[in-house]
């Protein structure tokens, strides 16, 4: 008995202290788990704390939330007439009837009604008066309509004004040896400034047409299409490039100019094709890190081409990337969000408007993705048609990350002056949800729109910094 008592009770002992050994390990661990999860979640906190000041905007106001509202355009298209047969090829019976001179939808496409910006001056408060009329004659601060086609928009931060640059065509309009294309002889690159993007003054030709000199590429009887401006820190001067063609459109070269004013004039430096590849419909991109890029249709516009420039924005690098091939796209407007690339391409159909598409790039030189239409309209033939317009830039509104204006040209072919402009709020928003629809993979892209107004203005609060 007291052999076993006496063997028993080591084992209890020795139990019980290894127990309690056990139960004090376990508490310490415990205890530094908890601790450890405790730093972590701090530290997530503050992380995520440090994340929403940056890059979540303020809260939206609430007529943000209304340029999200899809509007209806309802209008009846007349029966086809003489010119138009029943069988088109055309890609909507609208655009017929928009290409059609003598249509009774006329007034819709192109209405007369002006809109005057000086007339409300003062009139409202906080920019209360100042809508965007898309598709309305849009007066500049002389009461002249505003001739910017095909333009590109400059916020210029050393005078804190934002200055409109684009094809200044009040002439008249023909057809290139009776036959086409339609044209107006080049004038130049006419040069607007605003403060509140809404009112215009008119600063001149930014850059003018040579009118004697038949072999300069400036010569009248030449083109000069969709003009865009970047500025460069570095050299300090304003750079402009633009598609310079002769009138059959066969030449496809990009010319540069520089200056060391926004509103010029600027000095001309001469025309190549980049790379060695023709260039028609191009625009320029300027990029965070200050490095710019030219994108431009090549290869009989059935390829895009992007390629850096180089440090002095005057000239292209060696490098060059061919994306959307086979696409045949045009019309090129970029920008980018949340560290994505996107650009807003349309179809090549001559002046006649098509539908717009929307591409993106986590890297700009990486792989391009078509992600679909943008446009949202309450009605299948604005969709289609891009409004009847066609892209030429979007410009970002720094005080809403996601805001952008998406800036389009309603070609007027039998009278290109009174081509309209067509502003409309760009949204980057919600969810990724898009797929993308020439791939391989499963991505998915946050959802861009660009939604149809009649009328519509920019949210308070846009321009304070
Ligand atoms: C479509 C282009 O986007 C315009 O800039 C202009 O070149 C027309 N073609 C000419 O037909």
């Amino acid at each position: 008995m007291r052999m076993k008592n006496l063997y028993k009770k080591p084992i209890t002992n020795l139990r019980c202290s290894s127990w309690s050994r056990y139960c004090s390990i376990s508490l310490v661990i415990l205890w530094t788990l908890l601790i450890l999860g405790c730093i972590l979640l701090l530290h997530l906190y503050s992380n995520n704390n440090t994340s929403l000041n940056i890059i979540h905007p303020p809260p939206l106001p609430s007529h943000f939330h209304q340029l999200q509202h899809v509007e209806k355009e309802n209008f009846q298209i007349p029966p086809p007439n003489k010119k138009r047969s029943p069988q088109s090829k055309s890609i909507t019976p609208l655009v017929d009837e928009f290409l059609d001179q003598d249509s009774s939808l006329r007034h819709v496409f192109f209405p007369h009604k002006t809109i005057d910006p000086m007339k409300t001056i003062g009139k409202g408060k906080n920019d209360s008066y100042n809508y965007y009329y898309p598709g309305k004659i849009w007066l500049d601060t002389d009461g002249n309509p505003i001739q910017a086609h095909g333009g590109c928009i400059l916020y210029d931060e050393n005078s804190s004004t934002y200055y409109w640059y684009g094809e200044y065509k009040d002439g008249p309009t023909y057809l290139h040896n009776n036959k086409g294309p339609a044209r107006v002889d080049i004038i130049g690159v006419g040069c607007y400034s605003s403060k509140d993007l809404w009112t215009w003054k008119k600063e001149g030709i930014a850059l003018a047409a040579e009118k004697t000199d038949k072999t300069h590429d400036l010569h009248k009887s030449n083109v000069l299409e969709r003009p865009k401006v970047i500025y460069n820190e570095k050299t300090r001067k304003y750079v402009m490039w633009m598609h310079i063609d002769n009138a059959n459109y066969a030449k496809a070269t990009v010319g540069i100019a520089f200056s060391d004013t926004p509103t010029g004039p600027f000095k001309y430096l001469g025309s190549q094709r980049p790379h060695r590849y023709q260039s028609r419909d191009m625009t320029l991109f300027k990029d965070e890190d200050n490095v710019a890029y030219l994108i431009y249709s090549s290869e009989e516009n059935n390829v895009m081409h992007i390629g850096p420039l180089t440090e002095d924005y005057l000239n292209v690098t060696s490098v060059m990337k061919r994306i959307f091939v086979g696409q045949r796209r045009e019309a090129p407007a970029m920008f980018k969000h949340k560290g994505t690339y996107y650009m807003v391409t349309s179809g090549c159909t001559g002046w006649a408007p098509n539908e717009a598409l929307v591409h993106s790039a986590e890297t700009i030189l990486g792989t391009w993705e078509t992600i679909g239409n943008p446009c949202v309209a309450g009605n299948k033939m604005f969709r289609v048609s891009t409004f009847l317009a066609q892209s030429t830039f979007v410009l970002p509104l720094t005080r809403f990350p996601g805001l952008f204006i998406f800036m389009a040209d309603r070609w007027n072919p039998s009278e290109l002056r009174d081509s309209r402009y067509v502003w409309l709020p760009l949204i980057v928003d919600g969810h990724e949800d898009q797929a993308f629809q020439y791939g391989f993979d499963n991505k998915l892209w946050p959802r861009v729109s660009i939604y149809w107004h009649k009328k519509w203005k920019l949210p308070l609060g846009w321009n304070t910094f």
